[in-house]
């Protein structure tokens, strides 16, 4: 069995983003994947100070629940993040949480790195019609995920447009998000 880890990035429970996250994970083939979900809103993860002393200690100085966290994504042989946007960018949470990642950042060296071979999925939602800021978020996913080396190709995204509440995930945009899923199936 391989393991994929679904990152929501939504501080909203019950909202579009868990009804897009639930479509996905019900339609994740069970007879290949062990699926676990992080709302990142559900754990304590402190801003980076910028200090810096990863680059020679190669972890955050910070204690909080990221250790655990990068403990799961070291188990895990794909991600999937999925961030609403928030301002015409991802959410709060997620930034802090990327950030948090300096370590691992392959732009200095020595660094810390996850296991080889990882795959990396993202998923945007806006209120509003106009694309560029749902791939603006999978730019800044895809921009995390190449700094980690987690392999990502250009259709490994989706994008949802005109979201503001789940009644609004229509039985259309369930099919594309069946279909986003049948991709993660095949491809990790
Ligand atoms: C604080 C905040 C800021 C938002 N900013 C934008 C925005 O800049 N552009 C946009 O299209 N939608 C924006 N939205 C709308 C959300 O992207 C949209 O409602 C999304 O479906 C929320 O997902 P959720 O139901 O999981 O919370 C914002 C929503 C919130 C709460």
């Amino acid at each position: 069995m391989k393991n994929i880890l679904f990152i929501n990035a939504s501080p909203y429970r019950n909202g579009a983003t868990d009804k897009i996250f639930s479509v996905l994970t019900e339609n994740t083939d069970k007879t290949k994947f062990v699926c676990k979900t992080i709302n990142l809103s559900d754990y304590n993860i402190m801003y980076c100070t910028g200090c810096t002393s990863c680059y020679q200690t190669l972890e955050c100085c910070l204690k909080d629940d990221l250790a655990g966290i990068i403990n799961e994504m070291e188990k895990a042989d794909a991600f999937v993040i999925i961030s609403p946007s928030y301002w015409a960018d991802i959410t709060g949470q997620l930034k802090v949480f990327i950030d948090r990642f300096t370590p691992f950042c392959n732009t200095h060296f020595p660094r810390a790195c996850l296991p080889e071979g990882k795959k990396g999925f993202a998923i945007a939602l806006r209120t509003g019609q106009n694309p560029g800021e749902c791939l603006h978020i999978i730019e800044s996913i895809n921009h995390f995920y190449g700094h980690l080396d987690i392999y990502t190709e250009d259709n490994y995204s989706i994008y949802f447009c005109g979201i503001e509440r789940k009644s609004e995930i229509t039985d259309n945009l369930k099919e594309k998000i069946k279909q986003f899923a049948e991709l993660i199936n095949a491809s990790v």
